[in-house]
């Protein structure tokens, strides 16, 4: 059906202009200042955007769905994730396929994008973890690529033993991703100092939550996307780092651009908007906040923010890792180190951020819609496709009212995870109509599409 959004206030990467916007056969055909809806077909679905934002479809560039990790499985299935992305005003999201170190690649790919196929509301695609890099894995990723159109890779400096690559094969991976023109994302926390640190506190009996940053310090992450940029300045790999928590490694990704390294930096809204406190709370409620890279001291978030207002840092994700508290967070009763690490915010980062961020004068409307949606394009090969309005460009359109107060709970997500990291916090502002290639899949924080709308989108290397 036909759609005409009438009378918003369109704000993109880089303007902001009032206007209609008209949708056929899933793209933006035209937009002008005013377009009579009586001269349109008469099933034209109209929406009233007065007093709204028009933004484009906001892309997450770090999700886990379907994740098997530290012992439990991710509690979403491909359905919940994304309808709570949807209703949250995501509109394309990014998953990591994350097989374990004897698994081939391109079963992986398989298993997850069968997942994804029949149940996921918005588009979709994938980085592919590289966990294994022998001769085997090495075709299947490069068949990944050419035939399945998965342009990013995923690395892990993190998790020994579980996820992480070692120094002589994340130098061939580098070189071949570089030669592909595959960007590489990567976790940049030295695994062999986790592991010395989280024996040496255990050891001592600081088994709580409340041990996990302190078991993976700033240093430690500065160390790792040191590490990282080291090894793509030696191969020319472009590569990307995910969820920068603190200062010191932000400060290595900006010593790394001015050596010329190309890198590009993502943050996340756990770490923009909590702090390590959270962690810190008594009777293992701690838990619940426990991720990695750890939620860090207060002052960090100043240097995200800066970073995202400068162009520093190009993206917000969520990095959404969903584990129940009740029944999955609980297996690090005795130690923080099985604690299921990670974060659920795939429903909450753009009204987090939209009240945390633009609100509050931190970055102004375009940055977050260039952070939020666009840079994310841009870098991952969806560009103009997704991330712009434009026509020709997909009719991803998020109606967004910037008054609309509401209340983050457990009982008004969409996720299937038993608790909200963010529970109870106001909100000011809330997507009202949100479509994926011009169908609206959700209305004021209801899921109102159609499950399996969701294409895989298939990318082009573009990193050469
Ligand atoms: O704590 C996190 N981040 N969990 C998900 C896995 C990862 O490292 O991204
Ligand atoms: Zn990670
Ligand atoms: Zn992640």
């Amino acid at each position: 059906m036909p759609l005409l959004i009438k009378n918003g206030r369109i704000i993109t990467a880089t303007d902001d202009y009032c206007a209609d916007i008209y949708c056929e056969n899933e793209t933006i055909t035209r937009i002008e200042p005013s377009i009579d809806a009586s001269t349109l077909p008469a099933d034209t679905e109209v929406i009233d955007a007065s007093r709204k934002y028009v933004f484009p479809g906001f892309i997450d560039p770090h999700v886990h769905i379907h994740l098997p990790f530290m012992g439990s499985n991710a509690i979403d299935d491909h359905e919940s994730a994304s309808k709570a992305a949807l209703v949250g005003g995501t509109t394309t999201l990014i998953e990591m396929i994350c097989p374990g170190p004897t698994d081939e690649p391109l079963a992986a790919f398989n298993e997850w994008n069968d997942l994804a196929s029949p149940s996921s509301a918005v588009d979709y695609t994938f980085h592919m973890a590289v966990v294994r890099f022998d001769d085997l894995a090495q075709d299947q990723l490069k068949s990944i690529v050419a035939e399945h159109g998965i342009a990013s890779f995923k690395i892990f400096l993190a998790y020994k033993g579980a996820l992480n690559l070692d120094d002589s094969d994340l130098f061939d991976l580098l070189t071949m991703a570089k030669d592909l023109g595959v960007i590489t994302t990567a976790h940049c926390e030295n695994a062999d100092a986790i592991d010395a640190m989280q024996s040496k506190l255990i050891a001592e009996g600081k088994t709580g939550p409340e041990w996990h940053e302190p078991s993976r310090p700033v240093s430690v992450e500065a160390e790792g996307v040191h590490h990282l940029a080291t090894f793509a300045e030696l191969t020319g790999a472009h590569i990307y780092a995910v969820h920068t928590s603190c200062t010191p490694a932000v400060q290595a990704a900006v010593d790394a651009q001015l050596r010329g390294v190309n890198i590009w930096v993502e943050a996340v809204a756990p770490h923009l908007v909590l702090d390590k406190t959270y962690a810190e709370q008594p009777d293992f409620v701690g838990a619940k906040y426990v991720m990695s890279p750890p939620l860090r001291e207060k002052s960090n978030q100043e240097t995200l923010w800066h970073g995202l207002k400068s162009g520093i840092i190009s993206t917000i994700g969520t990095d959404h890792a969903p584990f129940n508290f009740g029944d999955q967070k609980i297996m690090g009763k005795d130690a923080f180190t099985k604690i299921p690490n990670g974060i659920p915010s795939v429903q909450e980062r753009i009204d987090l951020i939209h009240t945390f961020g633009v609100l509050t004068g931190k970055i102004d409307l375009n940055t977050f819609v260039n952070v939020c949606s666009t840079n994310a394009a841009r870098i991952f090969g969806l560009y103009p496709r997704k991330g712009s309005i434009s026509v020709g460009a997909d009719a991803d359109l998020v109606v967004y009212d910037p008054n609309a107060k509401h209340t983050l709970s457990v009982e008004n997500s969409l996720s299937k995870v038993d608790y909200n990291a963010f529970e109870g916090w106001e909100m000011t502002g809330r997507a009202s109509v949100v479509t994926v290639r011009g169908q609206v899949q959700a209305r004021d924080g209801q899921f109102v599409g159609t499950i399996g709308r969701g294409q895989l989108l298939k990318r082009k290397p573009t990193h050469f």
